[in-house]
């Protein structure tokens, strides 16, 4: 970048502070008639408060976006959080202490942060967004409202939770992990039945904590991939330095991955692999007396880094990509395998759903065209040929694709592939339908606005709400 020039996608890191509310949107292509639902997608959308600007990306205020297809056309909404984060900062017209990885002043204040600007989830009826500390905010999924902060009563011990519980298709479960710094200090994985039942399935000492962005559950296990990249527990909570930089890489320490027994909560085993740095698991399954754990790995956590503002800039760029890799974990010889998948590197890697759990051929991805530079295509891979099919358009951003199944019982990979895509050059953002076996572009539902980047996004469809 030259000195004094902003990128060309720097709008992307600019606050919106409109809201809105049932837009009718234009749309150019046709939208599949059997699409009918609602897009759900979460990120930071303000980074400025009071005059002063957030230290880093992650620690802009959540901002929900949606948009609703059916008989009627397209609509969208976007909304605030109204998380006690976010509003503290209205109140003080200031950024509070102790987020991400702003300048914190004061001990714990991260604990309390419910800025649950990284993921969404939908499971039993309830829109739930997600940070990673063990808070999140219940959505109405009709008007964006917030409807409660929740506190897990049984997570009071936890410092930081991750944003992505997994939830199992066929038994209807949802894991939970979280890390806990006192008594002892180490990670807890918690259950919950498709009732509402929480249970603790156990709790592993650790003398350090990892950096758990998500983590990945099979029908016998719940595996965790500890890179190095930990912070001792106690510092976590009662150290002054933001929460982020508690964290430190140590790439001569390697990646612990821990087996924990589904059913009984047992410790199975502890093996070591290569040192990487995941946000993403990907998929998992069993085969025999070995696990398959696809992620995607990063060299190191950089990653973070190259997301901080400097000084209110924008991130200027040099953004490394991760590539999907697959972990062979041998339980009888004691030994991981670690070798990539045959794809582009990408991130916000999404399966065929109904290929939880179990062997998956097709892998969609955003990436970047070339390395370094922000993510601006959508590919779909065969991760078995390395063959890829990429969707991309001039001046265009993707965010992180949603695959939508058009049948319950069709191939692998057929149905559609949707997105928020920023336009830079027109200012605006839209909402992308492809065709997920072709890669073609269905329509384009634009929306009245340019929505920040974005982080993950969820469609329920019409019938899951009723
Ligand atoms: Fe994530």
């Amino acid at each position: 970048m030259n000195p004094g020039s902003a990128p060309r996608y720097s709008i992307g890191f600019t606050s919106l502070l409109d809201e809105v509310s049932s837009v009718p949107l234009s749309v150019t292509g046709i939208v599949p008639p059997g699409l009918v639902g609602t897009m759900y997608r979460i990120g930071p959308g303000r980074f400025q408060i009071g005059g002063h600007c957030v230290g880093h990306w992650l620690d802009g205020f959540a901002f929900l976006s949606s948009v609703t297809f059916g008989s009627h056309g397209a609509t969208c909404s976007n909304r605030f959080l109204a998380s006690s984060w976010y509003r503290r900062a209205l109140t003080k017209d200031a950024v509070p202490a102790g987020g991400f990885d702003s300048q914190s002043i004061h001990r714990c204040s991260h604990l309390s942060d419910d800025n649950a600007n990284m993921n969404i989830t939908h499971w039993r009826h309830e829109l739930e967004a997600l940070g990673d500390t063990p808070q999140s905010i219940l959505i109405d999924p009709a008007t964006l409202a917030t409807i409660r902060t929740r506190r897990w009563a049984h997570l009071h011990r936890c410092c930081a939770s991750s944003p992505h519980p997994v939830f199992d298709q066929l038994t209807g479960e949802r894991f939970d992990l979280s890390l806990c710094n006192r008594d002892p200090a180490g990670y807890v994985i918690t259950v919950t039945s498709p009732e509402g039942r929480t249970r603790r399935l156990c709790a592993i000492p650790s003398s350090r904590l990892g950096y758990m962005h998500s983590f990945s559950v099979t029908p016998r296990w719940v595996i965790l991939i500890e890179g190095p990249f930990t912070a001792y527990p106690r510092s976590l909570s009662s150290s002054r330095r933001p929460y982020l930089r508690n964290y430190v890489w140590d790439a001569g320490q390697g990646s612990r991955v821990l087996v924990v027994d589904r059913r009984t909560g047992a410790l199975k085993a502890t093996l070591s692999t290569r040192p990487l740095f995941a946000l993403h698991h990907i998929n998992a399954w069993d085969d025999g007396d070995q696990i398959i754990v696809d992620l995607a790995a990063y060299p190191d956590p950089s990653i973070l880094d190259s997301l901080a503002f400097d000084h209110g800039e924008v991130p200027a760029g040099d953004f490394p990509a991760p590539l999907a890799t697959r972990l062979i974990i041998d339980l009888e010889h004691k030994r991981v395998l670690c070798s990539p998948l045959r794809c582009p590197p990408g991130e916000f890697c999404t399966i065929d759903v109904r290929f939880s759990m179990r062997p998956h051929t097709i892998l969609f991805a955003a990436g970047p065209t070339r390395t370094g530079e922000p993510i601006d295509r959508l590919c779909r891979s065969d991760v078995t040929t390395g063959r890829f099919i990429a969707w991309s358009s001039d001046n265009c951003f993707p965010g992180a694709p949603i695959f939508v199944p058009a049948t319950t019982d069709g191939p692998e990979g057929e149905g559609w592939l949707l997105a928020i895509v920023l336009d830079v050059l027109a200012k605006r953002s839209f909402a992308l339908i492809l065709d997920a076996a072709t890669m073609t572009e269905q329509a384009r539902a634009w929306l009245p606005c340019a929505l920040p980047f974005g982080l993950h996004a969820l469609f329920v469809s019409e019938e899951a709400t009723t």
